[in-house]
């Protein structure tokens, strides 16, 4: 009797037993599904968070390493044209060990009072892993009717007096950094606010003065 009794008992209950269990594989089979999407998931997200640090590009470094303005005057009497004649030298580093850059757009603008003096386009260039490049726009000569208000020719009077001007320089590119099958195409936008003293061409004096300036640079 006492022997039988766990069997009846197991019969007894047998039956009763497959439906929850048949739920509970059920459920045991969708929670396994779920962890292993999870974990699928997971898996590409870290995957991908890895391929981003090592595929992600480092900003280029640029740096107004030196700056020749010899003439800045505005004629006041008759209109207000601005006589310009600017030289640069830019460095630019890139400090990527992965991508090289081909730079396929180059446009270039001179701001005096956000009032675009010149716009020129640079030829199209190639740039090496982990190299420096001096870009050399040496003749922004020209002039511009400037429209300055007020407070700018005020501006513009005490700038004069000092002799230092506040000139903006900014850069539109369009390019692509290329680590072997891997090709990332940008369009940043460099902006470099200059200091530019105002000095004459034979005088070495005035360049010394300018201060090498950083660039902001976003993508
Ligand atoms: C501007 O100033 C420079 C230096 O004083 C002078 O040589 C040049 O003729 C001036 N330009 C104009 C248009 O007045
Ligand atoms: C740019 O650099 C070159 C070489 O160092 C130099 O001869 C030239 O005068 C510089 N240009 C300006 C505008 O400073």
């Amino acid at each position: 009797m006492a022997d039988r009794q766990p069997h009846l008992n197991s019969n007894f209950y047998g039956p009763a037993v497959p439906p929850p269990s048949k739920s509970r594989r059920g459920r045991r089979i969708l929670c396994t599904i779920l962890m292993v999407a999870i974990g699928l998931i997971v898996g590409a997200g870290i995957l991908l968070l890895i391929l981003g640090l090592v595929y992600s590009p480092h900003k280029l470094v640029f740096n107004v390493s030196s700056a020749r303005l010899t003439q800045f005057n505005l004629t006041t009497t008759s209109s207000n044209q601005l006589h310009y004649s600017l030289a640069l030298n830019v460095t630019i580093r890139n400090p990527n060990k992965r991508y090289r850059v081909y730079y396929d757009y180059n446009e270039m603008a001179v701001l005096y009072k956000n009032q675009r003096l010149a716009t020129q386009w640079l030829p199209s260039f190639f740039q090496e892993t982990k190299s420096t490049v001096v870009v050399s726009p040496n003749n922004f000569d020209g002039q511009k009717l400037m429209f300055l208000t007020s407070d700018e020719h005020v501006e513009f009077n005490a700038e004069k007096a000092n002799g230092i001007y506040s000139i903006d320089v900014k850069f539109f590119f369009r390019l692509r950094m290329k680590s072997g099958q891997v090709v990332l195409k940008f369009k940043p936008k460099v902006y470099c606010g200059l200091k530019v003293p105002l000095g004459s061409d034979i005088d070495p004096k005035s360049i010394s003065l300018f201060s090498n300036t950083d660039c902001d640079f976003s993508f």
